[in-house]
């Protein structure tokens, strides 16, 4: 073998090699940019104000003591009593259904199996095996907001589910 072709044969083994290379970089940048798509798509990201994060609601002053008050958006309602709020979570805990609060009886009316809870969603009657679940509330300011990403059960209602003024 001539010198030149000992040269011309190194210079081929390292054109293959960058081309190698090259390859293994495009696979690990697309192997990248899927993976970077896949979490995206398996874990969208959150609107603020969307359920699953945290939503203001409005400032203290604008909640009566007794109202309850619907967020459509957070899927909860804003309940102002004497000792503070609570933020109750819409979804019945018998079989899922959306209760609504009637303003006539002043009780959350389960229309799926007649489940009544008060304003602090505990069960008066019906087959709900435990109280509306809830969401913390936190006050910064005079602004009320509900951590719609923590959603808190319980067997009955205690004074530290409400969180003063
Ligand atoms: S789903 Fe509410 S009582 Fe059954």
């Amino acid at each position: 073998m001539t010198e030149g072709q000992r040269m011309s044969e190194k210079r081929g083994l390292d054109r293959r090699q960058f081309i190698g290379i090259a390859w293994a970089a495009a696979v690990v940048a697309f192997a990248a940019q899927a993976t970077s798509a896949f979490i995206k798509f398996m874990i969208p990201e959150l609107e603020p104000g969307a359920f699953g994060t945290k939503v203001r609601a409005g400032e203290v002053n604008e909640f009566e003591v007794g109202s309850v008050t619907f967020f459509r958006e957070g899927r909860f309602y804003v309940v102002r009593l004497p000792a503070g709020f609570m933020a109750l979570y819409r979804k019945c805990p018998h079989l899922g259904c959306a209760v609504p609060w009637d303003h006539a009886l002043e009780e959350f009316n389960c229309p799926c199996h007649t489940s009544l809870f008060n304003r602090r969603g505990e069960v008066l009657s019906g087959p709900s095996p435990r109280p509306l679940d809830y969401f913390p509330v936190q006050i910064i300011g005079d602004e009320v907001f509900v951590d719609t990403g923590q959603l808190m059960t319980r067997q009955e209602f205690d004074v530290s589910q409400v969180t003063p003024v």
